[in-house]
């Protein structure tokens, strides 16, 4: 499959996960805004969170419909209660009569508590979205849930045989078929991580019909910058054991030679998986959500402007 950046975030639905604190919201708003810089009308959804990141990375609130944030680039979080009333109005279409259904207090629980019934309803709600705008970046739920969630539509096409879920359930898989959805992974150079991120991806590739996982965005990424010289000074200062100013030297080498060999052994795990992989740069944490999300959605412009954008790629060319 060829891994081309620059197709990626130009997708009409991105689907996006990755281990809870990765930088998957970070990610998902550094697209959303690269695909606006582009003239792209961009949205960055975030699924029924309790606590959206979204509102603190924009400063603005975002609610279920979308708020537009910057030129191009609008956010929303989907909550649950309101797309299932807008699903149950597509199929009965007369909000009177919505209101009683959802009154109904066995249709509402028979819905709770139907495994699966909540994901395909935000499922849903994506699809209706990626009819208003040119990409949906979907920040979807850590990686063991969002691969329940992404499973949901086959399930259904297996239990029902027709009627409204299974239309639903049909339409998502038609979603997932399509060129223009991609599914990504966000991981970081740790070792948890990594393994966490290697399952993830064989289990979407294996349980999501029609989706498998195209890129790896390895966030937070070292990628080596000591040059040979410093190199070279940090082993003279290790045979020395220094004091004062060049153990300060030394130490912060020492980190830093730390971080990129993690980042090293990342790379060359993730890539044995077959993906591609585009490193992300780690950024200073005191800069604000903000600006590490400019600066990431900067990392990802140069990414494809370059076309030497990610590792990993057999043949090394991108389409
Ligand atoms: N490349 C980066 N360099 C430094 N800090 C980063 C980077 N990417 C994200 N962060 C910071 O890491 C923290 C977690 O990021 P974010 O909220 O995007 O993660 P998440 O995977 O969405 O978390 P959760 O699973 O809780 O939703 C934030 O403070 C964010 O600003
Ligand atoms: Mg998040």
């Amino acid at each position: 499959m060829p891994a081309d950046t620059r197709a990626l975030f130009q997708s009409r639905v991105l689907l996006l996960t990755g281990k809870g604190g990765v930088g998957k919201t970070s990610v998902a708003a550094a697209i959303g805004r690269l695909a606006a810089s582009q003239g792209r009308r961009a949205l960055v959804v975030e699924v029924d969170n309790q606590h959206p990141t979204l509102p603190v990375i924009f400063g603005k609130a975002t609610a279920y419909e979308p708020v537009e944030v910057e030129k191009n680039l609008c956010t929303c979080n989907i909550e649950w209660a309101q797309a299932l009333e807008d699903w149950v109005e597509s199929l009965v279409s007369m909000r009177r009569i919505v209101r009683l259904i959802m009154k109904n207090r066995v249709v509402s629980l028979f819905l709770q508590v139907t495994p699966g019934a909540r994901d395909l309803v935000m499922l849903w709600r994506v699809s209706e979205l990626a009819k208003r705008f040119d990409t949906v970046v979907v920040d979807l739920p850590a990686s063991g849930n969002a691969v329940a969630m992404l499973s949901v539509p086959l399930t259904a096409e297996r239990l029902f045989a027709a009627g409204p879920i299974r239309r639903c359930a049909d339409d998502l898989l038609a979603m997932y078929g399509r060129a223009d959805t991609r599914l990504a992974l966000v991981g970081i150079p740790e070792e948890m991580v990594v393994n966490e991120t290697l399952e993830t991806a064989i289990k979407l590739n294996r349980d999501v019909r029609g989706l498998s996982v195209e890129m790896i965005l390895l966030n937070r990424a070292s990628l080596p910058t000591l040059t040979a010289a410093e190199t070279a000074l940090l082993a003279r200062l290790e045979a020395e054991t220094p004091e004062g100013p060049a153990a300060e030297v030394l130490a912060a080498g020492r980190w830093e030679e730390g971080l990129e060999a993690a980042t090293g052994e990342a790379l060359a795990r993730l890539q044995a998986s077959g993906s591609p992989v585009l490193p992300l740069p780690a950024l200073p944490r005191n800069v604000g959500a903000r600006r590490i999300v400019d600066q990431l959605s900067s990392a990802l412009a140069r990414a494809t402007a370059a076309r030497i954008d990610f590792l990993g790629v057999r043949g090394g060319a991108a389409s």
